[in-house]
């Protein structure tokens, strides 16, 4: 009779828990859909391919409770869902490639790594990165900024080139710790284009993003031409049009300082310069 009595009970809890699920079911289909939370993005469009045409804003309208959060989430269910003609750049979704910089609400950031503003109220305004020349609606021309980022030679250069590729270049954990804040650098262009210095001569003066690299490559203690390359940057534009607005730090989305990396060339220009002079 025990063994019975315990069936039994097994029994009713297993009833119970079946109700329960169906009853739990039942008020979850019932439940009504949730109110649409409709944002609006008003994105600039240009397209250099179709005759006369005017750079405008284009607004579209998205119900964020079928969004992803990020500001790229939505980029890309406007061209999936609505209008595959909208072009922006994008690969890794996770602020690495740094391909999807761009201005959003008045601030140069990466889309992937900015949240979608919920009041529904407020449109989000897009924009591709300023100053720069536009390929296509949000796509900057990068030209310029590769050419000045090529032209600090950013890799190791050691003064004897036959020892090249023979062993390896040894590094204390100290003088490596010295890039930290430096070699995270994505290249997104974020910061060099919120530059008003970068905005007037950016032909000449090299940017927060390019110079940051440079120093990172000054301080390597690994690199022999730490001379050469703050000679390289010793005419009155390539350095010395950063007036230290701190826009540039303030903007850069990866959270580095290339301000303060520009006070450390200008620093160890200043002590190169005295070195130079003692020398004449
Ligand atoms: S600190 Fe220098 S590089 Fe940075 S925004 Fe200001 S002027 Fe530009
Ligand atoms: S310093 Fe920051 S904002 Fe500037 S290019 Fe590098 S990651 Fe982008
Ligand atoms: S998609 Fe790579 S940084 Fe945003």
């Amino acid at each position: 009779p025990g063994q019975v009595c315990v069936n039994v009970a097994e029994h009713w809890k297993r009833l119970l828990l079946a109700l329960s699920v169906m009853v739990r079911y039942a008020q979850t289909a019932a439940a009504p859909a949730p109110e649409p939370r409709i944002k609006k993005f008003q994105i600039y469009r240009w397209d250099p391919d179709s005759a006369g045409d005017k750079p405008r804003m284009q607004t579209y309208e998205i119900d964020l409770n079928t969004c992803g959060p990020m500001v790229l989430d939505a980029l890309i269910k406007i061209k999936n869902e609505m209008d595959p003609t909208l072009t922006f750049r994008r690969s890794c979704r996770e602020g690495i490639c740094g391909s999807c910089a761009m201005n959003i609400n008045g601030g140069n950031t990466l889309a992937c790594l900015n949240k979608i503003d919920t009041n529904t109220s407020k449109p989000t305004k897009i924009y591709p990165l300023p100053h720069m020349y536009v390929v296509k609606d949000l796509v900057p021309d990068m030209s310029n900024f590769y050419a000045q980022y090529k032209s600090i030679e950013p890799y190791l250069k050691k003064k004897d080139g036959t020892q090249e590729g023979k062993e390896q270049y040894f590094q204390s954990v100290e003088d490596r710790q010295k890039l930290d804040g430096l070699y995270e650098c994505i290249l997104c262009a974020c910061c060099s284009t919120s530059c008003p210095s970068y905005w007037w001569n950016g032909d000449k003066y090299l940017g927060p993003a390019v110079l940051m690299q440079a120093y990172r490559w000054m301080i390597d203690s690994r690199d022999e031409f730490t001379e050469e390359r703050l000679s390289k940057l010793q005419d009155p534009f390539s350095l010395y049009r950063c007036h230290t607005i701190m826009n540039c730090t303030k903007t850069c989305p990866k959270g580095l300082n290339p301000g303060k990396a520009i006070a450390e060339i200008k620093k160890m220009m200043a002590t190169y310069k005295e070195k130079k002079a003692a020398a004449t």
